[in-house]
């Protein structure tokens, strides 16, 4: 779409977020979040904008740790879909991850073709990836009836920072020195 741009979200974006991602939230596209949240977690988005600055979509990039982030809540309004802003708004949380140094990247979803074209792959072993299984399938209603493929891009990570299979907190430091080369 000629003239559209993708920038980080600005706490005046919730609004426009928060309505967007709940309209799919219902058949279970996306995760349905709230308001408060969306709030909390504003600096995690990225949006896309018309040339006249009006909001035509958003996404949002989780950070686990070095070892891992998630796309989450990827969507465009559905007239600004099919133009190639969704392309650039993932383009643009995969250049967080990497400039916070995370190479694995992963997310569950419905339409496994969009990802394939930015370098995911399907993993079968959900198992694989017990952060993102921790804090979001557990509590979610379609546990043990989800129809999503889970998609990772680069390494699939050897540890994780939630639920039982957490590593300990004194290990966290060397883990990110071990990724990213850098202790801040
Ligand atoms: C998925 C979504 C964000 C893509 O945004 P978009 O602006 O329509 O995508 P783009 O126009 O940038 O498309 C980029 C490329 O992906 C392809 N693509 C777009 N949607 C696709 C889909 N559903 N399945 C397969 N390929 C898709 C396009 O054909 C294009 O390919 P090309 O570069 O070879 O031409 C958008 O369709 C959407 O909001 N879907 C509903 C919400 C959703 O399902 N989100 C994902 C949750 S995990």
């Amino acid at each position: 779409m000629a003239g559209s741009t993708v920038r980080k979200a600005r706490l005046q974006d919730a609004a426009n977020i928060f309505e967007l991602v709940n309209s799919l939230a219902g058949d279970g596209t996306l995760l349905r979040r709230n308001y408060a949240e969306i709030c909390e977690n504003v600096r995690d988005f990225h949006v896309a904008e018309s040339e006249g600055g009006v909001f035509l979509g958003c996404g949002a990039l989780h950070l686990y740790g070095p070892h891992l982030a998630e796309v989450r809540s990827i969507v465009m309004k559905p007239e600004a879909k099919g133009k190639g802003v969704g392309g650039m708004l993932l383009k643009a949380l995969l250049k967080e991850a990497e400039d916070h140094g995370v190479q694995a990247v992963c997310l569950f979803t419905r339409i496994p073709d969009f990802f394939f074209k930015y370098g995911f792959r399907v993993t079968m072993d959900r198992a694989a990836l017990p952060d993102k299984i921790y804090k979001d399938c557990q509590k979610c209603p379609r546990l043990h009836a989800c129809d999503e493929v889970a998609m990772v891009r680069g390494p699939i990570p050897k540890v994780a920072v939630l639920g039982p299979s957490k590593i300990k907190q004194q290990e966290l430091v060397p883990l990110q020195i071990a990724f990213t080369g850098t202790t801040h």
